[in-house]
């Protein structure tokens, strides 16, 4: 998988996203935020969001691309609800093959899904990037991703990230 340029994104990105985040700790705005600026910074993805625990199902949130699954289903299948239940990411570089995939998407053809945590380092979602390129995502997508999907939680709380 080549790296293309990805990595120095990423470095921007992050950057970027700890001078962002600093101006609201609301767990809804740092998404948004994180969602749009990924989305629009990283040329292979094609759907770049958050799925949230509520209730015990995954609940689309703040997120960018096409219209995607408002409620992922059933319940402990496919890519997001894998990260959730291994609690690790989770790198999917051919969706058809992935046992139970869900396509919200059809054009999508490669995913990587890394957990969303509270401050507390328990499981509230995901973030869940989508590429119509074939295996688009690989280990460093996963680190990167992850590294960013902490910010969320960040130092000042985010216990009402939970459903
Ligand atoms: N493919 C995901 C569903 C969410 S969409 O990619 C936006 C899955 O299998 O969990």
């Amino acid at each position: 998988m080549q790296n293309d340029g990805k990595t120095g994104r990423y470095e921007r990105i992050l950057w970027q996203l700890q001078e962002l985040l600093a101006k609201s700790s609301d767990p809804v705005a740092r998404m948004a935020t994180v969602a749009a600026l990924l989305h629009h910074k990283q040329p292979a993805f094609s759907w770049t969001g958050f799925y949230l625990l509520r209730d015990g199902d995954l609940v689309v949130g703040p997120y960018q691309g096409p219209v995607a699954c408002l409620v992922l289903l059933p319940r402990h299948t496919g890519v997001c609800w894998a990260a959730v239940d291994r609690g690790e990411p989770v790198v999917v570089p051919d969706v058809h093959v992935f046992p139970g995939h869900i396509a919200c998407d059809p054009r999508s053809r490669s995913e990587v899904v890394v957990p969303l945590r509270d401050e507390r380092g328990g499981i509230v979602g995901v973030l869940d990037v989508d590429s119509t390129r074939p295996a688009a995502f690989d280990e460093v997508d996963a680190a990167w991703l992850g590294r960013i999907s902490a910010l969320i939680s960040g130092a000042s709380g985010t216990s009402s990230l939970a459903g």
